[in-house]
């Protein structure tokens, strides 16, 4: 008799881990791979933060579980990174540690939404947002930000349509189109959630990563707002799974029970590690030239044809390329490419259901001499597709 498995089978994967998946069993049997595919920096976090990671394994300590909302000496001091970074006081104790940003958002849906209410997210947007939200019963409210938008989803015109959700999730930077929010929009944008009951969740996991100025926080603007952030992208490292989130008063109650309910903790020894990544900020900015120059080698180097109208990618480190030139079914098209040249990108399916069908999303968050190889093997292979 068939057992039984919950309604989570329906929904959809998460394709670029899927095509990293592949990728990496192509590279075990041999194949020269190169990685566009998912967004992780090849360099390693900052020397201090190897450094306190091994000075903390003799320690039995660091071995055991730490309270549910995280160490307080490392919430204590990303308070003092909101100090620093943005001139904003933060309560420490709003401060949550969660095993990377991804079970952040877990706690934010959890501890703020009940099944059935709606969450608008931008579309093209990061996939987990929507698929976890499918898995939890919360239904996605899809707002369009593409290019005839301006990569930007238009509140007003929700506001026109009557159709006001329970909650907005938006990043700036964004993935996957790289798009940064200004701050004079990031604050419309917290004061039309506060003015019409919504709860904004604010994904500032790419800030730190921006190539002109440094980006404002949503708490700049509203105490209502929930914001997540990891140690994943500007802090390279993405293997550690630690990421934080900054909970208005009313959720932190909620939230410290959902923790220890749902992980008992984020892994402690890698938060004794990540207290020293906030001493780090001139090494770690020293990658930022390098993501743009990145960024620039794919836009000089790869055909018009085939990065159509892209997204500007202000920050984050990926493109967002238009390929209808060439495809409407986007996996097809990135299954081939993986096979017949090594290169690794993920579909832009994975971010848009419709549109996402004639796009790839590139990242550009490798090596530069792995950019090279790849545009070099891109065109290669495009002139070979035009013969
Ligand atoms: C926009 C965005 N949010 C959240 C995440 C999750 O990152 P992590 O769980 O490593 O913090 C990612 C990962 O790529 C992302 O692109």
């Amino acid at each position: 008799m068939a057992l039984k498995i919950s309604q989570a089978r329906e929904i959809p994967a998460f394709l670029a881990m899927q095509v990293m998946k592949r990728a990496n069993e192509m590279q075990a049997q041999g194949v020269d791979l190169v990685h566009l595919e998912i967004g992780q920096p090849s360099t390693p976090p900052p020397a201090a933060v190897l450094t306190a990671l091994a000075a903390s394994l003799p320690q039995t300590a660091s071995h055991g579980y730490s309270v549910g909302m995280g160490l307080p000496d490392l919430r204590q001091r990303v308070s003092v990174h909101y100090q620093d970074w943005y001139h904003r006081p933060v309560d420490w104790q709003r401060i949550a540690i969660t095993p990377g940003s991804s079970l952040g958002f877990a706690i934010a849906f959890i501890s703020a939404f009940d099944k059935g209410d709606r969450i608008a997210i931008a579309t093209p947007g990061y996939p987990a947002y929507l698929n976890l939200m499918l898995a939890l019963g919360i239904t996605p409210q899809l707002l369009p930000a593409r290019a005839e938008q301006n990569w930007m989803p238009d509140l007003d015109a929700l506001v026109a349509s009557g159709d006001i959700p329970d909650g907005l999730l938006l990043a700036s930077p964004a993935n996957p189109t790289g798009v940064v929010m200004r701050d004079d929009e990031l604050e419309a944008v917290c004061r039309w959630c506060d003015k019409h009951g919504v709860r904004l969740i604010m994904d500032e996991i790419y800030h730190g990563l921006t190539f002109g100025a440094r980006t404002q926080t949503a708490l700049a603007y509203t105490n209502s707002a929930i914001i997540i952030n990891s140690f994943s992208k500007y802090f390279c490292m993405t293997g550690w799974r630690l990421g934080w989130m900054v909970l208005p008063e009313d959720l932190v109650p909620t939230a410290e029970i959902l923790a220890q309910n749902m992980y008992i903790s984020a892994a402690t020894i890698n938060q004794l590690g990540a207290i020293a990544a906030f001493d780090c900020y001139d090494e770690l900015d020293q990658h930022i030239p390098r993501y743009q120059e990145n960024r620039d080698l794919l836009c000089r180097g790869l055909p018009a044809e085939f990065l159509g109208n892209y997204a500007p990618s202000d920050g984050a480190f990926y493109l967002y390329a238009d390929v209808s030139a060439f495809t409407d079914d986007s996996i097809a098209f990135a299954d081939r490419i993986l096979a017949e040249t090594g290169v690794a990108i993920t579909p832009g399916v994975d971010f848009d259901g419709t549109e996402g069908r004639t796009h790839l999303r590139l990242s550009y968050a490798g090596a530069t001499g792995d950019i090279k190889r790849a545009v070099q093997r891109l065109n290669d292979w495009l002139a070979i597709q035009q013969r």
